[in-house]
């Protein structure tokens, strides 16, 4: 599915691209790392190979979006060598795989671009395309315990810690969503 570029003044949100061999190598060279794969799905493993970065960018075209405007976008810094991370707009699967109602944003960096504010600018253009193109408000963020880094993100952009749940992916973790003021207007959770 194809996915709309979004544009901020440090960053270009776009899709990834499995057949082009910079996007396959900056993909492998973020999910290689144990230290950013540790905190990602159900069952964290870092990527193994450019063959196996190639295969999940070509399933990232599909799985897990059921609508336009979802999806996991590559986060490209303005005058920079190409892709630093992803960001993603997603549905949440419960515990047997099926996918639910409820949307997650998500955020993925290069240790190298760590600090510089790069995911919570990404975020911002996530939520603002969710509320603007999608009519969506109620976005929720999910965090293995521990993950500090992460819900200082969330922190960040102003959502609300939510308790801890295991009501997704079948596993327990920190839940965190847009301020419930917002929430309110499309529901409960
Ligand atoms: C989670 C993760 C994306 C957070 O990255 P991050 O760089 O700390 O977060 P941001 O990009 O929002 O950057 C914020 C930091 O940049 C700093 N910063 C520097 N320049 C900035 C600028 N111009 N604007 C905003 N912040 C800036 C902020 O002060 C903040 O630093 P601090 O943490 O020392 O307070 C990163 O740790 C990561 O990729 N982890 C592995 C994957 C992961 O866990 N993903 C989440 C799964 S739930």
């Amino acid at each position: 599915m194809t996915l709309p570029p979004l544009v901020s003044e440090r960053l270009t949100l776009r899709g990834w691209d499995p057949d082009d061999p910079q996007d396959v190598a900056a993909a492998y060279d973020i999910y290689r790392r144990d230290e950013v794969s540790r905190w990602l799905g159900a069952h964290p493993s870092p990527w193994k190979s450019e063959q196996a970065a190639h295969e999940r960018l070509l399933r990232w075209q599909s799985v897990g979006f059921d609508a336009p405007g979802f999806g996991i976008w590559a986060i490209v810094p303005t005058g920079g060598d190409g892709p630093i991370g992803s960001a993603l707009l997603t549905r949440l699967p419960d515990s047997e795989g099926t996918l639910t109602e409820d949307v997650e944003i998500g955020w993925h960096l290069h240790p190298d671009h760590w600090g510089h504010g790069y995911a919570t600018e990404a975020a911002v253009l996530l939520m603002a395309h969710a509320d603007e193109t999608l009519g969506i408000t109620k976005i929720n963020a999910l965090a293995y315990p521990g993950n500090d880094a992460s819900v200082a993100v969330m922190q960040r952009l102003g959502m609300h810690h939510r308790g801890e749940t295991d009501r997704w992916y079948g596993v327990h973790l920190q839940w965190w969503s847009t301020p419930l003021e917002l929430a309110a207007e499309t529901g409960p959770a």
